[in-house]
């Protein structure tokens, strides 16, 4: 694997890339890898012949107070798991080259970007998009693959991508959850050990209000049960459980249409978030 930081140096190699007539997979992280991460360059490599996986833990979607100075950095081990996956390229550019001195440009995807996550950490999908545009230019990929454990970011990307008419292929992959259900995050690693049992909580919850509201049952009622199970079940806050078209994130979506549970919540200190389908009530 070869492992580049500097912009020219990667423009090269996929220069390169092309020559041999490789399609190339691009699955951007911020590193601190699991093996969520490795399961997205797994399906990077059924559809592409090279990946490229960045790590570059972008200040810009983190706003103040948030725990970018905290967020864990692992580059060496991160490199290790990459290569031993079979990925081709490491893409670590540091904040100079991804952000040089006047960089002003910032991309806002309006509608997907408003609620929910959106409404808990203004500014955040900004960040999301403006990196994520300017990762998609510096590779070039064909196709890129974001995780469904942040669903409200991959209905961004897909909205800035579609509007924006950007030349790539968007897959998603399904969230990779631990034995107890909890889904993969680089942020589990803040849990000390009896908050991350209790942080079980989240997929629970969620997991029963897909099943009530799946079957017909009153959303409203499944929403708040939810809310409540998450309180009593450890968590300190909750910012939103909320039910939303799985397409345009919309509240209170057509029951004939694909819907998606959301919620985050707040355990010692740590924001998790997670994240279900709903399946379509059948019409007739
Ligand atoms: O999902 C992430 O790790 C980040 O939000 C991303 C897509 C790499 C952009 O910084």
């Amino acid at each position: 694997m070869q492992t580049i930081r500097q912009l020219v140096s990667l423009r090269e190699t996929i220069a390169t890339l092309r020559g041999e007539g490789a399609r190339i997979a691009l699955v951007p992280t911020m590193g601190a890898l699991h093996a969520g991460h490795i399961a997205l360059i797994e399906a990077a490599k059924l559809v592409a012949d090279k990946v490229v996986a960045s790590i570059f833990v972008n200040p810009k979607q983190f706003a103040p107070g948030e725990d970018l100075a905290r967020y864990p950095r692992r580059e060496q081990a991160d490199a290790r798991m990459l290569a031993d996956a079979g990925c081709a390229v490491l893409w670590l550019p540091g904040v100079e080259e991804m952000y040089p001195d006047g960089f002003a440009t910032s991309i806002t995807v309006s509608g997907v970007s408003e609620g929910l996550d959106g409404a808990a950490r203004p500014g955040h999908f900004d960040g999301v998009a403006t990196v994520v545009a300017k990762l998609f230019n510096q590779v070039g990929a064909d196709v890129a693959l974001f995780g469904e454990k942040d669903f409200q970011q991959l209905a961004v990307i897909r909205r800035m991508v579609a509007d924006l008419n950007l030349p790539i292929e968007i897959i998603s992959v399904l969230t990779q959850r631990d034995d107890d259900g909890l889904a993969l995050s680089s942020r589990n690693i803040y849990l000390a050990p009896e908050d991350r049992a209790r942080a079980v909580a989240l997929p629970r919850a969620l997991g029963v209000a897909a099943r009530v509201i799946g079957q017909g049952g009153d959303a409203v009622q499944a929403l708040a049960t939810a809310r409540e199970a998450l309180l009593s079940g450890g968590f300190d806050t909750v910012d939103y459980v909320e039910l939303v078209d799985a397409e345009t994130l919309a509240p209170m979506p057509d029951p004939a249409r694909p819907r998606r549970l959301l919620a985050a919540a707040r355990i010692a200190g740590t924001r998790l978030i997670d994240n279900i389908a709903v399946e379509p009530i059948a019409t007739t």
